[in-house]
């Protein structure tokens, strides 16, 4: 079928993935553009983003996302421009952010919304000034609080939160070591994001490597993956060092998680460690504040934010897949 102006496409979840996710688990569908209604707007989303997160909620394992569901629309935030609008607020022309969901055109309160510069591409606003930027800033700097000088570790150091967790840390001070799943992501972390050290967490000697890499021991562990890689730094904690835990993606795509990791609550008690779990939208209020820090390192170049791209909505379902395989650095983009 032809789809004609008035048609929108969107991603639909035809399935809940049992085992690891394939794009066989979505559906494209088309619909008609929608009508807003009082106090709605329409949006032509221009751009989304895919992070790991989002495969948590498919799982079910994020309380925050609410039991999963199939048989409707993905979601998740997006970019892009009100074509029709029902609000006083805002008007026909102005470029926005929010939960979109994976579709072409979305009918949302204007109130979920924020109005956004219009100059600045769509992959800043989803980054290092979407949700995943927020979340390394405020959980590295008001839950982990590392101290110049100190040694910080993040996992998944190359992906979305994590690339940016790296370079907040060295903003503050601090020696940055950084966990990823190639020799050629960590290569990219020490050559060019300036990262003291990285490991390989696929490297057969991961655990000797790791512990050469935090002489030191760890002031700060910023855990976005759980299992092994906790396990390990776990054991190389610093006395009253602090542990923040922001995600398990070791966990998520699979039905068989690994086992959680030994020496809890022994190795937090001998070395007075604190582990802590947070939640960006626990500090929803100063996102303004946080956005504003961010936008500034960018502009001096102190923060470099990364982002991979995919073209049209279609290539979303195969972006999720890449990004829990580890095939992606930064932000993962789709232009819609
Ligand atoms: N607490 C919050 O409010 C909050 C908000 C947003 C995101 N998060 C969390 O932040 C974390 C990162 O999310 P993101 O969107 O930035 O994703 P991402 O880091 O861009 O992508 C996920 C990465 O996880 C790594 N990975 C995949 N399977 C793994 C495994 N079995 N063991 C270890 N690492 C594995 C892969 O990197 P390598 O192969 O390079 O290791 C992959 O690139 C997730 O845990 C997410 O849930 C939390």
């Amino acid at each position: 079928m032809v789809a004609v102006m008035s048609d929108s496409r969107r991603v639909i979840v035809s399935h809940l993935p049992e085992g690891p996710l394939d794009p066989s688990d979505f559906t494209v569908e088309t619909v008609p553009i929608p009508e807003p209604g009082p106090g709605d707007v329409v949006v032509q989303v221009s751009a989304i983003t895919i992070g790991a997160g989002q495969r948590a909620g498919l799982q079910g394992s994020a309380s925050y996302a609410g039991a999963p569901t199939s048989g409707i629309l993905m979601g998740g935030s997006g970019v892009g421009t009100v074509i029709a609008s029902g609000s006083d607020s805002v008007a026909v022309g102005s470029k926005v952010a929010g939960p979109t969901g994976w579709q072409e055109h979305a009918l949302l309160p204007a109130t979920d919304l924020r109005v956004v510069p219009g100059d600045l591409d769509d992959a800043l606003h989803l980054g290092v000034l979407g949700t995943n930027g927020l979340t390394a800033y405020f959980g590295l700097l008001r839950v982990g609080d590392p101290q110049p000088g100190q040694t910080v570790v993040v996992s998944a150091a190359a992906g979305s939160v994590g690339h940016i967790v790296g370079q907040l840390a060295q903003i503050r001070g601090c020696r940055v070591v950084g966990v990823a799943g190639s020799d050629e992501k960590c290569r990219l972390l020490v050559d060019e994001l300036g990262f003291d050290a990285a490991v390989n967490r696929r490297a057969d000697d991961f655990r000797d490597q790791f512990k050469a890499a935090t002489p030191d021991r760890i002031g700060v562990y910023f855990d976005n993956t759980g299992g092994a890689i906790l396990g390990s730094a776990l054991f190389r904690m610093a006395t009253q060092g602090r542990i923040v835990c922001c995600g398990a993606v070791s966990a998520y795509d699979t039905a068989s998680p690994e086992p959680s990791p030994r020496g809890i609550p022994g190795l937090l008690v001998n070395n007075r460690v604190r582990m802590e779990g947070f939640l960006v939208f626990d500090f929803a209020d100063l996102y303004d504040d946080g956005r504003a820090e961010l936008a500034g390192w960018v502009e001096t170049g102190d923060l470099e934010p990364r982002h991979i791209e995919y073209e049209g909505l279609d290539s979303a379902p195969g972006a999720f897949v890449d990004l829990l395989a580890g095939s992606t650095v930064g932000t993962t983009i789709v232009r819609v």
